[in-house]
């Protein structure tokens, strides 16, 4: 995998928005590891711990902190920084705070992809765009079936049908100004819930669980009989890249919607999630939170259909969630111990991947 991503991207330009967060700050530092030239635009790390300063990225990429909402200094970075790849993961990512923050949480998810779409129209250096959404932009129908990329959108809580929104003003940008024949290719990208090292998150079921085991307290789960399409961070990451190295050499073709979620068999419960948790940290026990009535409504089923993407972009998920799992505790366990240094463990768990990930350069 790696031979071909790097033909890809060294010593390309590549804007990644949403750098200082989790998945943003692990594919900074893969695209920077590939050889490519990576800029960023984030606000600051609003966590503590945050892997963006565990990994010390502030050295190695060009960051700029910027609110996405801001659309003069959204095109000022993109005319400096002279991207000719973007990936769009600047977003309130968290369904709860989007109940507390809903009008911020549209105005950042829909109103700022629009900000960075219409700087694109007028930053001639950019060639490709990948928008990150979600498997949650999905009407959610509650059943068991595993959502496909023409299935209809949708979103009952802020965050999903912020990302439902963020996918139609993708989808207008492209038929409206990036037509087939255009410079920018445009894609958008839905993956499932990601877990891996250095996600510092609150109300997030592994964050959770790595803070109460380190800190020798039982884990406490909600929702423990809810089904999610498990997943390491790196598996929707080498996704994005394959799918934008794609779009380099065949700017028409991929320019669309694609899943990049786990096999079927590793959507799995969160209570299935924690044990395995619990086993491999060695210590603790977890326990289901008491049902809260007035706590607001999160989906409980939810599968997303990658053939297209196995298909298409010959991208196959490479670690089951047994493995997710075992990856992520590795990485907090290392974590805990004195002397932890992030950014080789990190790196480590980068090569790994790459080493374990099927070429995706076969196309079907
Ligand atoms: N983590 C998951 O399970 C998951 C699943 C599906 C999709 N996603 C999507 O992936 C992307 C990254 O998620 P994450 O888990 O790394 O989240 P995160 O909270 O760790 O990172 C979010 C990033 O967006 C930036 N950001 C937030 N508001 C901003 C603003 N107003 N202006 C500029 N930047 C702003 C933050 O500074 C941070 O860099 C998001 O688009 C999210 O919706 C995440």
């Amino acid at each position: 995998m790696t031979t071909a991503l790097r033909e890809a991207f060294a010593g390309k330009n590549v804007l990644v928005t949403g750098h200082t967060g989790f998945k943003g700050s692990w594919l900074s530092l893969w695209l920077h590891d590939l050889g490519a030239r990576v800029s960023g635009l984030a606000l600051a790390p609003d966590t503590q711990p945050s892997l963006f300063e565990q990994l010390g990225l502030a050295r190695l990429i060009d960051s700029r902190l910027a609110d996405v909402r801001d659309a003069a200094l959204v095109e000022k970075i993109l005319s400096e920084t002279k991207p000719e790849i973007i990936f769009h993961l600047a977003a309130q990512p968290l369904v709860r705070l989007s109940y507390d923050q809903p009008a911020e949480t549209f105005a950042v998810n829909v109103q700022g992809t629009a900000n960075l779409l219409d700087a694109v129209r007028r930053a001639p250096s950019v060639r490709v765009v990948v928008v990150i959404t979600t498997d949650k932009c999905y009407e959610n129908r509650e059943a068991d079936y595993a959502y496909r990329e023409d299935d209809r959108l949708g979103g009952r809580d802020p965050y999903s049908a912020s990302k439902a929104c963020a996918e139609l003003v993708v989808a207008s940008y492209r038929d409206s100004f990036f037509k087939k024949d255009s410079r920018v290719s445009l894609s958008s990208a839905r993956a499932g819930n990601v877990i891996g090292g250095g996600d510092w998150a609150k109300d997030r079921l592994l964050p959770d669980c790595m803070r109460a085991l380190a800190a020798g307290k039982p884990v406490t789960v909600r929702n423990p009989r809810s089904v999610r399409p498990w997943q390491h961070v790196l598996e929707p990451l080498s996704g994005y890249l394959t799918l934008a190295a794609r779009q380099l050499v065949e700017p028409e073709k991929f320019a669309e919607a694609w899943n990049f979620g786990p096999a079927p068999q590793d959507a799995r419960t969160t209570a299935q999630i924690a044990e395995l948790a619990v086993r491999g940290w060695g210590s603790g026990r977890w326990s289901s939170a008491d049902a809260d009535p007035s706590a607001p409504h999160e989906a409980g089923l939810l599968k997303l259909d990658s053939s297209k993407a196995r298909a298409r972009l010959s991208w196959t998920p490479a670690y089951g969630a047994d493995q997710a799992v075992a990856k992520t505790v590795a990485w907090h366990l290392a974590a805990a111990a004195p002397g932890f240094d992030a950014l080789a463990f990190t790196r480590r768990q980068i090569e790994e991947y790459a080493g374990t990930a099927r070429n995706p350069s076969a196309d079907a």
